[in-house]
């Protein structure tokens, strides 16, 4: 049959139930992208005969002679459709993985459309952005400019990549053709969450036609590692096998095949016979920490493991005191307490993991993969399987979203073992199903917080008891521990605090690294702590705070000291600007029926004040996060002037949404006083720097960042030294009357007086690169304070959201509307997992939420706008006084909108999500 796509003739013959989706990329046609595959999400979006489809539910076979139309056939970057035009305009993606889809959507909407966005924009998902920004393209907001010659450090400069995301030509993971060499693997899961496998047959499966190879445990080799990565990998245990013979979680690898297809693949997994001894298995943190408790890892007992109670299934543990907490709340004259727990949540990155590997024309392994982290992914695939890391390159084009799930190594080391295997280009994509029920998850917890104070509201003890449910491996199980319980409570004042933590393994899906890295969910205990604790004083909360907050020339108390050593905050501090911006926020917003009016909604009731169906409050909470992990976080980067007069910069780092490669880019045309669209970027790619440990912990500015800015200054250096050596051959007898103070680097050379260098003269003598590192210490500290306003509504427990304000200080503000997105897109994700999105297991750990139909995260009707301000603060570690600002805005949400529902309803919930059931039982009295 034959399709027009994109303006070009396509003949195709569509396999027996095959889905426009798959058959386009098939072809080619990598505009249309995989989100779910089950129609929720709508990355997929095509035009067929104009009228928008989601292709992966829209079967091929039906659309003979129909004409199909993607993102990348509604314009060009030079000339794109006027809704691409405006979406690069308002900058309105971050990952941009999303934006294909929603152009296609939106290229479609009429004027009368406009008043009824929502419903017509609720099949479109975007994790990041939070949508306002969206909103923003589709009323015709301008929010990035153009900036002229050495101000681009300040300045919402666009994307680099902007108009080729837009146009659905930016190359993500597997937006490659297909190549007729290429293989796919599809791998058999474990029934059981707990077995040994003690027989498995796959005679049949090997025979099937079109499988190439079936890797069992009889494959594995034979090292112990850790999928998740940090700069050491002696942060993370070592428990985790490429194929293991003893299972742990549902849905653990047992075997896998590849084959010429996924459908083979799939298919020869069903004839794999596996006969298992089915071994106990402990759901419960507190269960599995008690004596007889069936043992996760018993027999990893060494140092070399780095479990810390392997016959107490305790991965890590850390109890620590400074002060006497008990004398302190015995002393006090109030104190809290009280237990609050957190449900998994899901990163839900549009782009699923995925990876493609083969072998280079120089016999190198090759991955090409969706990671943060393609430094630390190389060096554990190179040890596990005993490569020369020489001899291994890992790239990442850009990244379809992160939120820390992609600092973990889930395809890569299977994609190897098949890779090695068979000799073949292969390719091992996750559904949007295994995103679900076997990759990490954001830690469940439980904390138990005792505050005390004077009768002034001055804290006098403060203990943290956490128990953190890390699952069937320890991957970021010691990390997150650790962090969850350092600057949430190293950001007050009070000399006796407590911490007791505990990482504890299950037979459940494993936990991993998250946006916050922990922080969210003891901040979600010790911020609805210490609101109650001012409610009990009768004082109110942002007095509460300003009593207690750590403030310059304080002593960070913390108890862990890997974060003493090197954190400091008092070098710039904007805490205090942020709780009363917040403040004023709050108090001078609408009242409470223009607030509704803001308030995205396309269903559920009117907001009655007068029909006493309806409850109001107000809540804040504040937040301390450290501008990048503990223990080391290195990045090398060059930059080179090219005889073009551009300049290119290689830097490890990879882009996911984070926003990095625009900062680079302005720091690097600041330091050289140029514009940033003459920076080339090479970046996320173990070929185009020495290293970087990766786009994790906040640290892609202020790391890779200088390093880059530092490199660029040598650079400017080094071309200044070079202009005058040309110069004075030139003119030698006036060189030393035409030196002085005119020298100035321009964009395309450097001009000394009235004599112009151009850079190819500059590059006569040889090439021009310059090197930058830098290690991350010492850290800065960033803050975040956010307020909300809810109605709640008793009848049905609903939490609608009336008012949203996070004010921020990040230092210097390098990219005013790129910070605005990451606030807004944190917020976004906040509210989501504070009202409804939870991983929901079984007592046997079995997930009952695999699909966005079950697990729903916010749609463009479910976010309020948020309004971001932002600190005036400088700081003197930071790139230009930049401080990061991925993670933190996060973290204060889920108190803020739990301590609003306190306000509202007078009873306090201590369970994330805030589910409407959950709501309406609070409301009603039945639960506290
Ligand atoms: Fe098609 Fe999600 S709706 S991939
Ligand atoms: Fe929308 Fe990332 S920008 S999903």
């Amino acid at each position: 049959m034959r399709l027009h796509v994109d303006g070009a003739e396509l003949e195709v013959a569509p396999q027996p139930g095959q889905v426009l989706r798959t058959l386009l990329r098939e072809h080619g046609v990598t505009a249309v992208k995989k989100g779910c595959d089950s129609g929720d999400c709508g990355a997929c979006s095509v035009l067929v005969d104009g009228t928008p489809v989601h292709a992966c539910i829209t079967p091929a076979h039906r659309l003979d002679g129909a004409t199909v139309t993607t993102a990348a056939g509604l314009g060009t970057p030079e000339d794109p459709h006027p809704v691409q035009r405006a979406f690069a305009d308002a900058a309105a993606f971050q990952c941009g993985f999303c934006t294909a889809g929603f152009v296609v959507t939106a290229s479609t909407l009429t004027e009368d459309d406009h008043a009824d966005l929502h419903r017509k924009l609720k099949g479109n998902l975007c994790r990041c952005t939070g949508y306002r920004a969206i909103e923003d393209a589709l009323a015709g907001v301008r929010n990035t400019c153009t900036p002229t010659t050495g101000d681009a450090v300040g300045t919402s400069v666009a994307a680099p990549a902007a108009m080729r995301i837009v146009t659905g030509r930016e190359e993500y993971t597997l937006d490659v053709r297909k190549t007729e060499a290429l293989l796919h693997v599809a791998v058999l899961g474990s029934p059981r969450p707990h077995a040994r496998i003690t027989a498995i047959d796959v005679t049949d499966a090997e025979a099937l036609p079109g499988v190439h190879a079936v890797l069992t445990h009889h494959d594995d080799p034979g090292v112990l590692f850790s999928t998740g990565r940090h700069e050491s990998r002696l942060d993370d245990p070592d428990d985790t096998r490429v194929f293991d013979r003893v299972l742990r979680f549902r849905g653990q690898r047992v075997a896998a095949v590849v084959a010429d297809s996924v459908r083979i693949a799939e298919q020869a997994c069903e004839h794999i016979r596996v006969e298992y001894e089915v071994l106990p298995s402990v759901h419960d943190p507190d269960a599995a920490r008690a004596p007889g408790a069936p043992l996760l890892h018993g027999d990893k007992t060494t140092d070399e493991h780095r479990i810390a109670e392997p016959g107490r299934n305790v991965v890590a543990a850390f109890h620590d005191e400074t002060g006497d907490v008990e004398a302190a709340l015995a002393a006090s004259a109030a104190t809290v307490e009280g237990e609050w727990t957190t449900g998994r949540v899901s990163h839900a990155a549009l782009e699923t993991h995925a990876t493609r590997g083969w072998f280079d024309d120089d016999g190198r392994l090759v991955l090409r993969t969706s990671t943060q982290v393609p430094f630390l992914v190389r060096d554990e695939i190179a040890r596990v399987f005993g490569l020369d890391p020489e001899r291994v390159r890992v790239l990442a084009k850009r990244v379809g979203g992160g939120f820390g799930g992609k600092q973990e190594m889930l395809t890569e080391d299977l994609v190897t073992l098949a890779v090695l295997r068979t000799g073949r280009t292969v390719q091992y994509e996750y559904a949007r199903r295994d995103e679900f029920t076997i990759a990490p998850t954001r830690h469940p917890m439980r904390v138990r917080v005792r505050l005390g104070a004077t009768a002034d509201g001055v804290l006098t003890a403060l203990h943290v008891d956490e128990t953190m449910d890390t699952g069937a491996y320890g991957n970021h199980g010691i990390g997150v521990m650790f962090h969850s319980v350092s600057e949430s409570v190293a950001v007050y004042r009070c000399a006796a605090k407590r911490v007791d933590a505990e990482s504890v393994y299950t037979n459940n899906l494993p936990g991993g690294a998250f946006r916050g890295y922990g922080l969210g969910q003891v901040v979600f205990a010790i911020e609805s702590a210490m609101d109650e604790l001012a409610r009990r004083l009768g004082i109110d909360p942002f007095t509460m705070r300003r009593r207690n907050v750590i403030v310059p020339g304080d002593p960070l108390v913390v108890t862990d000291p890997d974060e003493e050593s090197d954190l400091h905050f008092d070098g710039s501090y904007g805490l205090d600007q942020c709780i009363d911006l917040v403040e004023d926020a709050l108090r001078t917003g609408p009242d409470t029926a223009a607030r509704d009016a803001l308030v995205p909604r396309m269903d559920g009731p009117a907001l009655d004040p007068a029909s006493g169906d309806w409850a109001f409050g107000s809540g804040m909470a504040l937040a301390a996060i450290a501008t990048l992990p503990p223990r080391g976080h290195h990045a090398h980067a060059t930059v080179a002037l090219t005889p073009e007069g551009r300049y290119r910069i290689g830097v490890g780092t990879a882009e996911f949404g984070n926003g990095t490669t625009t900062v680079h880019a302005q720091l690097v045309a600041t330091a050289l006083g140029t514009t940033p669209d003459r920076v080339d970027i090479h970046q996320s790619d173990t070929d185009a720097a020495r290293h970087d440990t990766g786009a994790f912990g906040s640290a892609g500015v202020v790391v890779a960042g200088k390093a880059l800015y530092a490199a660029a200054l040598d650079l400017r250096e080094a071309m200044t030294a070079r202009a005058l050596d040309v110069v004075a051959a030139r003119t030698p007898r006036t060189a030393s009357g035409i030196l002085g103070p005119s020298v100035s680097v321009e964009p395309d050379g450097v001009r000394i007086g009235h004599e112009f260098v151009s850079a190819a003269e500059l590059l006569a003598d040889g090439p021009l690169v310059a090197h930058g590192h830098h290690d991350g210490t010492p850290r800065s500290v960033a803050f975040t304070v956010h307020g909300i306003r809810v109605a709640v509504h008793g009848p049905t427990g609903e939490v609608r959201i009336l008012q949203s304000v996070q004010a921020v200080d990040a230092g210097t503000v390098m990219n005013p509307e790129q910070l605005r997105g990451q606030v807004e897109g944190g917020t976004a994700q906040a509210i989501g997992s504070s009202l409804y999105e939870e991983v929901v297991l079984d007592d046997t750990g079995r997930v009952t939420t695999d699909s966005f139909r079950n697990y729903r995260v916010p749609k463009i009707s479910d976010v309020p706008r948020t309004e971001v301000v932002f600190a005036v603060t400088h700081d003197p570690l930071g790139p230009l006084g930049a401080k990061s600002m991925s993670e933190a805005p996060y973290n204060p949400v889920a108190p803020a909108v739990a301590n609003a529902v306190r306000d509202a309803i007078g009873v306090r919930p201590h369970r994330l999500p805030m589910t409407r059931d959950r709501v309406w039982a609070l409301a009603n009295g039945e639960a506290g």
